[in-house]
């Protein structure tokens, strides 16, 4: 595997070859990422992953600056995924002037749950994956469904520019006891750790009580956050969406089995994590 730095390198060892299946990815890798290169390679074709902290989605409080960069081992764990070029572009090299055009994502999609408590985090997410495709070109862009508006917010912004990039969503991959698997994982203090598997776990109690039970959704969700309100978390929202565009279904949706979702981000100590289910 090649580890190219630059714009020049990555389209010069890009030139002629079709079909490229890309994997954007900020690094600190972790088998979650490795199922997308895994998956990317089935598509045939050159895999190009990159790792890029991208400045633009985090706003001035939040952890741009400790997010782990671990070139050197993310680099090794691509290789043996058997991605053939690592794209490591310096700020400077993606944003050599500041980024004064911007992606902006319709507000109906993007400013709810992530969007209302990370403001700006999608522009940031699109314009950044809008030009890491137009440096890889890729055919194929493949994504965790752990970050399922991110997803959603990605998908349409493809259609709407019809860019000609087939966009593939992978299920959440999941440590053993079922927390799902994110770089922010390792932020957790081992007692953290044990206790961060109550998110997934609310979140599917929360699918089941919307399923089966009459009680409104603002009670339950309610109930979900308090829960996990008294065992120490601070949630941004527990909530049920459809998953056609992320709004609260109606009590007639919800009894006649429309495609839902439940979604929970929440704070434990300094450790912000999301998690979704369908249902
Ligand atoms: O999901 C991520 O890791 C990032 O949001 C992405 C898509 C690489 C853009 O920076």
């Amino acid at each position: 595997m090649q580890t190219l730095h630059t714009l020049a390198e990555l389209r010069a060892a890009l030139a002629g070859q079709a079909r490229t299946a890309f994997v954007p990815t900020m690094g600190h890798l972790h088998e979650g990422h490795l199922a997308l290169v895994h998956e990317a390679r089935r598509r045939g074709g050159p895999v190009v992953a990159s790792v890029f902290v991208n400045r633009l989605q985090f706003l001035p409080h939040e952890d741009y600056d400790q997010y782990p960069r671990t070139l050197a081992r993310d680099a090794e764990l691509l290789a043996e995924a058997g991605c053939d070029l690592l794209f490591a572009p310096s700020e400077h090299e993606l944003y050599p002037e500041p980024q004064a055009y911007k992606v902006q994502p319709p507000a109906a999609l993007a400013d709810l749950l992530e969007g209302e408590f990370r403001p700006g985090f999608f522009t940031g997410v699109c314009t950044v994956v809008m030009k890491l495709f137009q440096c890889v070109q890729p055919a194929v862009a493949v994504f965790g469904q752990k970050d399922y508006q991110q997803l959603m917010v990605v998908r349409g912004m493809v259609r709407q520019f019809a860019m000609p990039v087939d966009v593939v969503g992978l299920p959440t991959v999941r440590a053993s006891d079922g927390l799902a698997l994110s770089s922010r994982n390792g932020y957790l203090g081992a007692v953290e750790r044990t206790q961060a598997i109550e998110l997934p776990l609310a979140l599917q109690r929360l699918a089941t009580e919307a399923r089966d039970g009459t009680r409104p959704l603002a009670v339950l969700e309610a109930a979900a956050a308090e829960v996990l309100r008294t065992r120490g978390w601070a949630p941004d929202y527990l909530t049920v969406r459809r998953r056609s565009d992320l709004l609260p279904p109606s009590d007639a949706e919800r009894a006649a089995g429309e495609p839902l979702v439940t979604l929970g981000a929440a704070r434990l100590g300094a450790t912000r994590l999301i998690d979704n289910l369908e249902f």
